[in-house]
This record gives structure tokens, C-alpha cells and sequence, in this order.
């Protein structure tokens, strides 16, 4: 009897006229004598002994059947031809489809047939992914369809032909700083226009950073029901191999709720911070050591790993991926902001009231604030007089910031 295997090989060798149906009939008699003198052979052998497949024709069809197992959920969808894979994520397969009604060139991300069998999952995936068709900006990975065929989800989207900023920060290589500028500055815009519409991406990183040949920036997986919470995919990605939580911001990985466009800008940041200095901002051999560092860990501020960084872009960075959400970016067009003026030589405005602001709240929270012993420090006073000092510390550093703020808006005419 002819294996299931015995008999798909024998499909292929017709099919790409390796030999002739009668050669096969030879080939799987001789098979079915051998098998009854009990040796355990399979066509493929018979074939390869008998002279007719070499032993290299013999590995590409097997990894054509591959394919096409692969493949054939994906060739269930109608009214598209696929014409190869173009990448494998932590969640689903991405191909390269010819859509035949409008004759253009699309990528389809197909689902595993698992997420199907999640009913809540399901009704997600097709809310966000018909909303998020109605985005459009240029910075965005246009979505052009979900739909469902043989069983299988799958998210039809504009193809890019291009890398991703992923592919460009292997072997530790880094972006030199004008270029990164650039590529976050055009992810910043993206978010931007998403934010603006209540989108939140929830999975900023470099792999989802495309880049066309003519050097546009391409924001994907935007509107993307996601399978599981944040910090189970997190951790399912690291197991898969497929990446760790370099990424991910503290309050995903706490597993809040309510999360807002300040995880995005978060996200943002860690993937900036990765393409200034060839490192990921924290690292640890399994992934629940990094995402403890996310939480509790101080960031090494970027311009110690690549000191030729200039101070501007380790300010933003850091005002980015601030742990507690209120102390980054209070708005993405602020970050935009001060991405432009960084880009045009400026200093970052936004990111300095930012720093400004988180330090005179931590001196009005805690009543502190370092300060230079005088003669009257020394000399014992009582406990409100402290207090007192602390206040007035705090308006004449309040009064100086507002007056610098002041003095930098003039002299940059804004
Ligand atoms: N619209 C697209 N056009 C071209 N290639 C794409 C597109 N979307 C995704 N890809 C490729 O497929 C790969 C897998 O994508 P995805 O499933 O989103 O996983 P991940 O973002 O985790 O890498 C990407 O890394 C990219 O190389
Ligand atoms: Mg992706």
C-alpha cells in the first residue's frame, strides 16, 4: 500500500515531468515486491535507486510538498493567488498574494485555525480589522480586508516592498542618528493619526517597522486584534523564539486595563533606544528578567552607550520610556514636536518642561530638594521652618523654569 507520503511524491515527479506515468507505475511496482520481501522502503527511495530523481531534486520536492501544506489554507481564499511566504510571526504566517479582481499585489496574514476556536477572539479580529480600514495614512500599513475561507481568519493588507528595521538591526549594527530621527519621526506621524482615532498599536517594535525601497516608513499590524493579554504574548513570543519583551511597556506587563497611546510612545521609545545605540534598553537570559528590568530597573540613559549621541535624543528617549505613564508624553504631537526640532538642530522644548515638571513633583511630593547648607541650615531650627524653605525653593524654581521656557521659545522665534 502506498503511503500518504508515496503518493504526493508521486504527484510531484509527474508534475514536474521528472518521469513519465508509466516509469512510476514501474517504480511503484518494484516498491510494492520490495515492501513484500519486508524491506521498509519508501518511493522516494525506489526512484533515487533506479536512477530516476537525484538525491537534490529529491530535497526540493519534499520541501515543496512543505510548502504546500503550508500553503493550502491560504489558497483557500478566493478571489487570490498566492505566490509565496513573506514572514512568520509569534501569532500567524504572512504571504504574498495577487489579489485577481483589482490585478495588484497585497500581503495576507492567515490566522492558525486554533484562533478560530476563541469565539471572543474572532468577533475582535474582524471589529478591529474593518475599523482599522478606514485609517489611512501614509505611514500606515494600509488594511484592506478579514475575512475567513475553509475555516481560517486571515487580514488582507497593502504589500510593502521593503525590510523592516528589524532586518536593518541585526549584529548589533545601529542606525546613525539623522536616519533614525527620520524612521521614528514617520512612525511618531503614524501613531499619531492612530491615537487621534482611538487606536492603540499595543506592539510597536522594530519587526513591526517596514521600510519601503524608496525610504518611506511603513507602520504594520496596526489594528490587529491580538491573541492573548500583552504579557502572555510577551512571554509566548520569547518561547517561540520569535523575540522577547524588549519592547513591551510596564503597564502592559502589569496587565492594566486602561491601556492608553502612552504604551505606544513607550514602545516607541525602547525601539529608538535599540536603533541609536545597537542594544535593546534591557536584556536578561529569560523574558520575565527583562520585564522585571522594564518595571524596576533605571534605563542606562542612551548617550553612555553611544556617546556621540547628541543630548537632544537622549532626552526624548528618556522622557519616552519614563515607567510611569504620566511622566512621558502627554500627547504623540508633542513628541512630534520635539522630533522635528531635535531634526532641525533645536532642542527638545516638550521633553525639557517634561523633565522640569516630573522634578518639581517629586519635590512637592516629598518636601525635599538638595540644596546647599547656609549658616541657618546648621544652627538648629524648628520643624515648620523646613517646610517653609521647600516652598520657596519651589516657586523660585518654578518662576526660573517658566522664565527659561520663556527665553528658549524667543530666541527660537516660536
Ligand atoms: N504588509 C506586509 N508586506 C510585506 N511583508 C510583511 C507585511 N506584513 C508582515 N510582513 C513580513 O512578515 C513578517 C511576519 O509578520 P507578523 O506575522 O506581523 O509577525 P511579527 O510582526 O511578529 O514579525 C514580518 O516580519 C515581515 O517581514
Ligand atoms: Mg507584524
Amino acid at each position: 500500500m502506498a503511503s500518504g507520503e508515496d503518493s504526493q511524491i508521486g504527484r510531484k515527479i509527474i508534475e514536474y515531468k521528472l518521469a513519465t506515468a508509466d516509469e512510476l507505475a514501474i517504480c511503484k511496482q518494484r516498491l510494492k515486491e520490495q515492501q513484500e520481501s519486508g524491506r521498509r522502503l519508501k518511493l522516494a527511495d525506489v526512484l533515487l535507486e533506479g536512477g530516476y530523481i537525484t538525491r537534490s531534486q529529491l530535497e526540493r520536492l519534499t520541501k515543496s510538498l512543505d510548502d504546500d501544506s503550508m500553503y493550502r489554507p491560504a489558497q483557500q481564499i478566493p478571489g487570490f493567488q498566492i505566490l509565496g511566504k513573506l514572514g512568520q510571526g509569534a501569532m500567524a504566517t504572512v504571504f504574498k498574494a495577487k489579489q485577481l479582481s483589482l490585478d495588484r499585489i497585497v500581503a495576507i496574514k492567515v490566522l492558525p485555525k486554533r484562533l478560530s476556536e476563541n469565539p471572543e477572539f474572532v468577533d475582535r479580529f474582524y471589529r478591529e480589522g474593518r475599523a482599522a480600514a478606514r485609517l489611512n495614512h501614509a505611514n500606515i500599513v494600509q488594511a484592506i480586508d478579514v475575512g475567513e475561507a475553509g475555516g481560517y481568519h486571515y487580514f488582507v493588507m497593502e504589500f510593502i516592498d521593503g525590510d523592516t528595521v528589524y532586518d536593518r538591526l541585526s549584529d548589533n549594527r545601529r542606525f546613525e542618528e539623522k536616519n533614525a530621527i527620520n524612521i521614528v519621526l514617520q512612525v511618531a506621524r503614524a501613531l499619531a493619526h492612530a491615537h487621534s482615532r482611538g487606536f492603540i498599536h499595543r506592539d510597536v517594535k522594530p519587526k513591526n517597522v517596514m521600510i519601503t525601497k524608496d525610504g518611506q516608513v511603513k507602520l504594520a499590524d496596526m489594528g490587529l486584534a491580538r491573541e492573548v493579554n500583552d504579557y502572555e504574548t510577551a512571554t509566548a513570543e520569547a518561547g517561540r523564539a520569535y523575540g522577547t519583551p524588549y519592547y513591551i511597556s510596564p503597564e502592559q506587563i502589569r496587565g492594566e486595563i486602561n491601556i492608553d497611546f502612552r504604551a505606544d510612545i513607550y514602545s516607541l521609545g525602547a525601539t529608538f533606544y535599540h536603533m541609536v545605540t545597537g542594544k535593546v534598553p534591557f536584556d536578561g537570559p529569560t523574558p520575565s528578567a527583562v520585564m522585571h528590568k522594564h518595571l524596576k530597573e533605571p534605563l542606562v540613559p542612551p548617550d553612555h552607550l553611544n556617546t556621540s549621541l547628541s543630548a537632544g535624543i537622549g532626552e526624548i528617549i528618556e522622557v519616552m520610556m519614563a515607567k510611569k505613564r504620566e511622566d512621558r508624553y502627554a500627547t504623540t504631537t508633542e513628541l512630534i514636536d520635539d522630533l522635528e526640532a531635535i531634526s532641525q538642530g533645536g532642542a527638545p522644548f516638550q521633553a525639557r518642561k517634561k523633565y522640569d515638571q516630573s522634578m518639581l513633583k517629586s519635590i512637592a511630593d516629598t518636601g525635599e530638594m538638595v540644596s546647599i547648607p547656609t549658616a541657618e541650615d546648621l544652627s538648629p531650627t524648628p520643624p515648620n521652618t523646613t517646610n517653609w524653605t521647600a516652598i520657596l525653593m519651589l516657586a523660585a524654581f518654578l518662576g526660573l523654569s517658566v522664565l527659561l521656557n520663556l527665553a528658549q521659545c524667543v530666541m527660537s522665534g516660536k
